[in-house]
């Protein structure tokens, strides 16, 4: 194959989360979350798996981050946990939990790697729930004064602030069909959660830059949204419509200003919007620096009238909409391997969304990864390889065709839990032995070390 080179300064480096690897869930004053309270409700996560223990990452932050840096990456993605900072959601802050940020700021920065901060990945405080959690529009109130609290405290050292991970996924798994924490299954509720979620994008951002916060985005997981027969009419409108719920619903407000009209009638047939208030656009359309996009795999539907796999995560979606069973290649989350998918939706993105410049902020894949048979060597995860090389050429595909594509961070560094799969899929570079805590490179992070030391491949 071509050598690709990736442009200069093309940022290289990975993502994790705090829920999916801090642990320590009881330590140093840190508050409950909803992910504490769903993880811990039997037949929610497989085989009852919760964040306690993780990959302890809280105690271990200092080695993990030598890791990095031995590996090579740049930047550094992380989230920060609202309930450790501010253990209701609301009141007082817990130092404490700022305190560990603190550290981990300054040992990533020691490190000469760039701190990325994500304020929400999904870890809502579980006071805040017990209030209507994201369709309580106070929720949106609340998070703008835990984002200041963050700010006051990093932002001295952390160049670049994003809100929010994916809202797609807090809205429509969390309360549409409820896979997700909190749990709830009600397509009002998901609608209201798009718009508070959005709303407290807005407001956050507002804060960071009274703050003097340079640089402030959001991540989002857009779907390559395909119809099974492009021929077909009605699957294009069954195209049209998953995209204005998954794409639509939160670029337009964000970076054109303004729900798109199909998708504000789609809604209303569902739920009266009175959670839309008269100023809410103008403040979730402020501009942002960056948009972090996250990708993983194609979305295929069909138009059907008997059509399955509607609804919950699309709501109104149900007996209109077929999602397309996935077709192999597949990762270990069954998910399709279409690196092409990735090209187009940047391709897309910038396209119709031009002012925005772009940062890969996850692509990765779950494997099996059969263990080596002895626990030092390590994982052969020549698939995974495969994945992140196809996708770094779809980046790379982008780029070349004009897209302003500034890096790539990998989903995950380490094997993690994974939301309510619990531990049991891997998409880690570096393998995590949950009995000893003991990490070991797999093979694709010493690829990984490779491309980012030659930027390309
Ligand atoms: C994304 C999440 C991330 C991880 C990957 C596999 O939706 O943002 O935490 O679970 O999927």
């Amino acid at each position: 194959m071509t050598e690709l080179r990736f442009p200069d300064n093309f940022l290289w480096g990975a993502a994790t989360a705090a829920y999916q690897i801090e642990g320590a869930a009881r330590d140093d004053g840190r508050g409950k979350s909803i992910w504490d309270t769903f993880s811990h409700t039997p037949g929610r996560v497989y085989a009852g798996h919760t964040g306690d223990v993780a990959c302890d990452h809280y105690h271990r932050y200092a080695d993990d981050i030598a890791m990095m840096a031995e590996l090579g990456l740049q930047a550094y993605r992380f989230s920060t946990s609202w309930p450790r900072i501010q253990p209701d959601g609301t009141g007082p802050v817990n130092p404490r939990g700022l305190d560990f940020y603190d550290r981990l700021t300054d040992a990533v920065l020691g490190r000469g790697i760039d701190p990325i901060i994500t304020l929400y990945h999904w870890d809502l405080p579980q006071n805040l729930e017990d209030r209507g959690g994201w369709t309580n529009r106070d929720t949106a109130e609340h998070f703008a004064i835990y984002a200041a609290a963050v700010y006051a405290r990093l932002g001295d050292r952390i160049g670049t602030w994003t809100t929010l991970n994916e809202p797609w996924c807090s809205a429509y798994l969390g309360y549409g069909n409820g896979v997700h924490a909190p749990g709830v299954q009600d397509p009002g509720a998901a609608f209201s959660a798009v718009h508070h979620l959005l709303l407290a994008h807005g407001l956050a951002t507002q804060a960071l830059r009274a703050g003097g916060a340079g640089r402030v985005g959001i991540t989002l997981n857009p779907a390559d949204v395909r119809p099974a027969d492009p021929n077909s009419t009605a699957d294009a409108a069954a195209a049209r419509l998953v995209d204005g719920l998954h794409n639509r619903i939160f670029l337009d407000p964000l970076l054109i200003g303004g729900y798109p009209d199909d998708v504000r009638e789609h809604v209303a047939r569902i739920v009266e919007p009175t959670f839309v208030q008269d100023d809410d656009e103008k403040i979730i359309a402020a501009p942002i620096d960056l948009l972090g996009i996250n990708y993983y795999a194609p979305t295929y539907v069909a138009g059907r009238p008997d059509g399955a796999g509607g609804g919950g995560a699309y709501p109104g979606t149900e007996g209109a909409v077929q999602f397309l069973a996935p077709v192999g290649p597949l990762t270990d989350m069954g998910w399709m391997i279409e690196p092409a998918g990735l090209t187009r939706l940047l391709e897309r993105i910038a396209t119709d969304y031009p002012a925005v410049p772009l940062l890969i902020t996850e692509n990765g894949a779950a494997f099996p990864d059969k263990a080596a048979t002895d626990v030092t060597s390590p994982v052969q995860d020549t698939d995974r390889i495969a994945y992140l090389d196809g996708h770094l050429r779809a980046a790379h595909a982008a780029i070349a065709r004009g897209v302003d594509l500034r890096g790539y961070l990998v989903w995950s560094l380490l094997d993690n839990f994974e939301w309510a799969e619990g531990y049991r899929k891997r998409f880690g570079i570096v393998h995590v032995d949950y009995l000893t805590q003991r990490r070991t490179p797999k093979s694709s992070a010493r690829w990984y070390q490779e491309v980012i030391s030659r930027n390309g491949l």
